[in-house]
């Protein structure tokens, strides 16, 4: 009996060799097998088109399934007839509006349908963005400007705006008081209290007030401020003591939830101090990210001096806009959604969310471990928002880490933004692909994960670092 045969290692270059045709082609695999993928310097060679694809399709199965992603407010599914037309429009650049006059043409159109959705009482204007973030900078920046030229007229120092919101805010408000030196002026939520109405408000408003921001649908828990209470406050202050503070709605996510949910509920352009609204299409509006909109009550509520004219593209064109070059895709899906879809598309899609979303609170109430932020009969997004109810030795990022873990699912924990930083939270956004079936499985994994949680106990802290989401999601 002989010993095993040694079959001698080869050398990478001896491996390459294998895949070579005569002619010195490389007939299987691809370089990037043997050696890292390009990192730091730009390669001296390139590769064929199939590699490079299957090089960046290899490494990004490292990606969470955007269909698992509860944590997102954004948009993760659209029909494949919209797929294909934005593949088809992906070379056409948005801002060369003489050369793409038609894709200008429906942004305007979208525009239009918003500004009448949010009641805007007559003819407006707006802007196409990138997202909400940009659309909330423009409108901040109008009413920054409108201050100043007030102040101006009448005499007055323009050296300290300020700006009035809540600690349920997105980040992006205290960004845009860094980036363009206004003072935030944050009323910080309670300990049971997550969103904020007048009487919060009113001890911080003054004359250098350039504006009040309120919030439809928190990224925290989903619920809107009092906008009408905060409206009602403003209006007396106005009449009261002369002092005309203009109103911000960030409906970033409610935009597209409210007027199909709650439609007589009065948040928009019906209250007389809302001047600006912006809304992200990439969320309820049910598009792939990278849309935003800004829509302003009058054209005098945006400042002249804040568009700009050139002749830069082969026509006199206006903009409005942080940014220039994007694509049309993107508006032009938001205009398919507008065609598609219709007012009883959008509320067919809102009420199917909202009841799955409601499905999902009973499961986890019947877990018997989780306590239901808000009410039933509280305006909210469809999401669910939960926290773990009396003593456990385990918590919220235990169990979202274990569901990650044991099933992949991505629901955020997270704390709450001060004074209620005590209090942690889960949130499960409800989405179109989240049905009643895949409901019933969440709601059983969750109760799992708690099962798991109970015999083992909470994780090591190494290991739910790994494991667990704590943003808010966007
Ligand atoms: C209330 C609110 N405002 C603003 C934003 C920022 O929006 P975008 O991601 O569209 O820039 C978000 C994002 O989650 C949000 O929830």
């Amino acid at each position: 009996m002989g010993g095993a045969v040694l079959v001698k290692e080869l050398t990478r270059k001896q491996i390459e060799s294998l895949a070579s045709s005569p002619e010195g082609e490389s007939i299987y695999g691809n370089r990037y097998l043997l050696e890292p993928a390009p990192d730091n310097e730009l390669p001296q060679s390139g590769m064929s088109a199939q590699e490079a694809k299957g090089l960046i399709e290899e490494e990004i199965v490292l990606d969470g399934l955007p269909a698992r992603n509860l944590a997102t407010f954004v948009t993760t599914w659209m029909e494949p007839e919209v797929d294909d037309l934005i593949r088809q429009t992906l070379r056409v650049n948005f801002i060369d509006h003489a050369e793409y006059p038609q894709s200008a043409e429906i942004e305007q159109r979208c525009i239009r349908m918003l500004a009448s959705l949010f009641h805007a009482p007559g003819e407006t204007t707006g802007a196409r963005t990138q997202g909400s973030s940009e659309a909330i900078m423009l409108g901040a920046l109008s009413l920054k400007w409108k201050w100043r030229a007030r102040r101006q007229a009448a005499g007055q120092p323009i050296d300290r705006p300020n700006m009035v919101f809540g600690g349920d805010v997105h980040v992006v408000w205290e960004k845009f008081c860094r980036y363009f030196d206004v003072e935030p002026r944050i009323v910080p939520l309670q300990p049971d209290k997550y969103t904020i109405g007048p009487e919060d408000v009113e001890p911080h408003v003054d004359e250098n007030t350039i504006g009040v921001a309120a919030v439809l649908g928190t990224t925290f828990t989903g619920h809107a401020d009092d906008i009408r209470g905060i409206n009602d406050m403003l209006v007396s202050i106005k009449r009261e003591r002369g002092l005309d503070v203009p109103l911000h709605v960030d409906a970033a996510s409610g935009g597209f939830v409210w007027p199909f949910l709650y439609p007589h509920s009065e948040w928009d352009f019906r209250l007389e101090q809302v001047r600006s609204i912006n809304v992200s299409g990439h969320k309820f509006g049910l598009v792939y990210p990278g849309i935003g909109w800004l829509i302003f009550r009058e054209r005098g509520d945006l400042p002249e001096d804040l568009v700009f004219y050139e002749n830069y593209l082969g026509k006199r064109d206006a903009t409005f806009t942080l940014n220039f070059s994007t694509g049309a895709s993107m508006v032009l899906a938001q205009y398919y959604n507008f065609a598609r879809l219709g007012h009883d598309g959008y509320r067919y899609v809102m009420e199917t969310m909202k009841y799955n979303a409601r499905l999902l609170a009973q499961e986890l109430e019947a877990i018997g471990e989780f306590e239901l932020i808000g009410s039933d009969d509280r305006e909210q997004l469809p999401l669910v928002a939960f926290k773990l109810a009396g003593e456990h030795a385990f918590d919220e990022f235990d169990v979202a880490a274990q569901l990650a873990g044991e099933r992949g699912w991505m629901v955020p924990a997270y704390t709450l933004p001060p004074n209620a930083e005590h209090v942690k939270i889960m949130r499960v956004l409800v989405k179109e692909t989240l049905g009643c079936t895949l409901i019933g499985t969440l709601g059983a994994d969750i109760a799992q994960a708690c099962k798991t949680l109970a015999a083992k106990g909470g994780m090591h802290p190494s290991e739910r670092k790994r494991r667990v989401k704590t943003n808010t999601g966007f």
